[in-house]
Formats: C-alpha cells, structure tokens, sequence
C-alpha cells in the first residue's frame, strides 16, 4: 500500500519510524517532513492545512491511505473530503474532531456520557462571563471554546486576572476560537495522558504517558508544546488505566456513535487525577508531541496493522503488544523559545547519539541549508529518546546521549522524569 503521512514534527519522524517496517506498506510518503524523516519516507513539500492541496497530492501519488499527524487538517475536514475521493484516511471525521476544535462540545459530550470533568459555564457576551465570576471563588480557568494553539486556557489566581482574560478573549485575541467562552473549576492534582486506538466502536489501550508543559526545569516559565515525556507514568496503575478506558473512552465513543459521528483515530484524554479520581481536562483527537515518540517506542506490535484494523472498523480482534520498558524524551529547543528565537544554528553529533543502543532522535525543526549543514528551523528541534527497564535508566540515557549533540544554540530541560 502507498500510505501518505501529513506533518513535519517529531511525532510525525516517530510515525514515519515506526511505519517504515512494515512490509504492507510498498511507499511511504511524508508531507512536508524533514531531514529526519527523510530517513524513512519520501518528504514532498506541501501546505497540509490546504484540504486541497492535499487531495491532489494523494491523487498525484495514487496513495491508498492518508494519516494525518497534527489537528488542524483533521478538524477542517480533511477525513471527509479524502473519503468523497475513495481514499482511505486514519482519523476523526470533521463532525468527531469537535472533541478537540471545541471545548463546548465536548462539555455537551462529557454530560451525555456521564464522563467525570470540571463544572464549567460558557458565555458568548462579556459582561454575563464577567458578571458569573463575581459570586465565585478563584482560583478559575478561562477556555477559548476553539482551537488557540495550546494558549487559549488561562488559569487566573483572582477576580481580577479572570476579568482581563475574558476581556482579551471577547477582544479577539483568538479570533473566532474565542468567541464562545468557557468558565471552568480549577481542578487540582496530577495531569496525566491516556491514549486509545478507536474504530469508531471499539477502543483499545494505547497505554499512558506524562509530559511537561512548561518551558523550564522544576515546571517554571510559559507554557509550550512541551518538553519532554515518559510512558507509562507511574502515577496510574492497572487498574486506573482501565477505569479510564471503561469510564472515560468507552462511554465517550458510545454517545458519539450514537449521535452519528463515530470517532475513528487516536482519542487523546488530557486528565487530571484528583482525589476523586481522574477527571477530564480534555480531549485531543491525535496523537500528542512529544507523547507519540515515547508511545510508539513501547510499541511491539506492527502500528501499520494496528492503524489498519481501526481504520476497517475490526480492532475488536486486534491486540496490541506492548514492551515493557519505560521510554522517556527530551525535547531540545532553540534559545527563546516558546517566545522569540532565530533559525539556522548548525547542530552537529546526531548520528552519534543514535549509534547508543536503546536512543533514537527524532527531527522537528531542522532543515539541510544551503552548504549542506543540518541547521535549527523552529522552536521545538529534536526529541531525544531513550527506551530503558526503569525510568531512572531511560532517564539517564537519555542524557548522556544528549551529550553527544553540539548545538550551541539550542536548550532543553534537566528535570525530565523527576516529577
Ligand atoms: P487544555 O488546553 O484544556 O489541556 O489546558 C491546558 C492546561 O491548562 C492543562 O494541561 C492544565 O495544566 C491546565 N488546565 C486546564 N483546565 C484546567 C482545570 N479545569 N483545572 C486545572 N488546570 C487546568
Ligand atoms: N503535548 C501536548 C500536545 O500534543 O497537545
């Protein structure tokens, strides 16, 4: 089979990864990639967040199935329109990636489902919002109903830092994405991700993964697409893993069937395990980054097999093997980031690092420049990645493989792993 995966980030190079070994696939095609993924797959150049543009493509190529990375083709539609063309695709339809393009909606879904989540309001006119918060108590999280590229939530300490963030959010700072507005509980505990395989019926266990958000070490600084992670967390035992799948996945996937938009693809749980157990932050219709490279790292079985069964709507004969070591990744970013940086700092020592049994680096922004050197090109650049028996031994492959790399622009956190 020709198979076309979308996107250019290290979870894309994990999937492209992982992928490449299986002998169903006859092509592998990746748009646009990157230096890394061209390792394992053909990189043609391509706007994915053009529906068109990606049609043609597949058409050009006469690719037999489609699997799209990040969110933004799948929430503008681009399932859909590969089907209208008999093209298979791996993920949500338009109508179930409302579980990630809007909070509300997936409140509505919670309440059908009897899924355990925050209390919450949500508000189209400012003054209500800013009315709602006078009787409460802080402190209270702000939601863009939409999609605002992971900085649309603002957990406001006072009365008077929730008013100025339901003003920037009537004011447009995300244009339509926060013109409905979500008043939530302030949950407290420990996040944790659960991911599952879904067909649309049945959900199988993708297992669990943690990964920290915030720019520096101890969980400091702004937030970012994040900086690292490990599966499985030791903060859910078996047990708790199957609570979320049976409480949470399941019951999801049954109201979503039931209202006519069956959810195929990966269902990605942001939870907050709290003392009442784990509660849903929210729902992402993807895999994470960096969760993905740490989850196919565990991976024994052939992912092309698993992705087929969810796409065929058989995964309720497919069981997923899992290896049991622990996988954990640093993600080095450039200087500046998750604010301001430059591009085009030459790193050196890659193949050196990957040469150490049980480490791979995955390529997010690099490019090859003009003179041939693997130069930064975006914030989040490698994703270092080492599968150990312990955590403490992935972590400290991790790294010491890290060593390895010289880039003198680039940074990443020292605590993964330790919380
Ligand atoms: P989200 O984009 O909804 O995942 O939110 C981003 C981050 O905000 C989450 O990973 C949490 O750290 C935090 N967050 C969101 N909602 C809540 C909540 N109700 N209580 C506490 N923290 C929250
Ligand atoms: N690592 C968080 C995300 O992919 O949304």
């Amino acid at each position: 089979m020709k198979v076309l995966v979308l996107g250019s980030g290290a979870r894309e190079h994990a999937m492209c990864w992982s992928l490449a070994n299986s002998p169903l696939i006859t092509k592998l095609i990746c748009a646009p990639g990157n230096p890394g993924i061209k390792e394992e797959a053909e990189c043609i150049d391509l706007n994915i967040n053009n529906n068109e543009d990606i049609i043609s493509l597949a058409l050009k190529e006469e690719i037999d199935l489609v699997i799209p990375g990040p969110e933004i083709p799948l929430v503008n539609g681009i399932i859909n329109e590969l089907n209208k063309v008999n093209i298979k695709a791996f993920g949500p339809s338009k109508e179930a990636s409302k579980l990630e393009g809007s909070k509300k909606f997936t409140k509505e879904i919670c309440k059908a489902a009897n899924i355990p989540t925050a209390n919450y309001e949500s508000f189209t006119n400012q003054d209500h919002a800013i009315n709602y918060i006078k009787n409460i108590n802080t402190p209270i999280v702000i939601k863009a109903d939409g999609l605002a590229a992971g900085k649309g939530v603002i957990i406001a300490k006072n009365k008077d830092e929730a008013i100025l963030a339901i003003e920037n959010l009537f004011k447009g700072i995300f244009g339509e994405a926060g013109k409905t507005v979500l008043i939530e509980e302030y949950l407290e505990g420990i996040e944790a991700s659960y991911f599952a395989l879904c067909d649309g019926k049945n959900a199988i266990p993708l297992t669990n993964a943690q990964d920290h958000k915030r720019v520096g070490d101890g969980d400091t600084g702004p937030n970012t697409g994040g900086m690292g992670a490990f599966s499985p967390t030791p903060n859910l035992s078996e047990k708790d893993n199957e609570h979320i799948l049976n409480n949470i996945i399941k019951p999801t996937l049954a109201v979503m069937h039931e209202r006519g938009t069956p959810f195929q693809g990966i269902l990605y749980a942001g939870l907050m395990l709290t003392n009442e157990g784990p509660k849903l932050i929210e729902y992402n219709v993807r895999f994470g980054d960096p969760e993905c490279q740490v989850i196919l790292s565990r991976i024994k079985s052939n992912l092309f097999e698993a992705i087929l069964a969810a796409v065929d709507h058989t995964l309720n004969n497919f069981h997923i093997r899992f290896y049991d070591e622990v996988s954990l990744t640093v993600v080095m970013a450039t200087e500046g980031y998750p604010g301001k940086y430059k591009n085009g700092s030459i790193i050196k020592g890659i193949s050196e690092a990957n040469n150490i049994k049980g480490i791979k680096v995955f390529h997010a922004g690099t490019k090859i420049d003009s003179d041939q050197n693997l130069v930064s090109n975006g914030g989040r650049v490698l994703s270092v990645t080492a599968n150990a028996e312990s955590m403490n031994k992935a972590r400290i492959l991790a790294y010491s493989a890290i060593k390895n790399i010289k880039w003198d622009e680039g940074f990443y956190r020292k605590d993964i792993g330790e919380n």
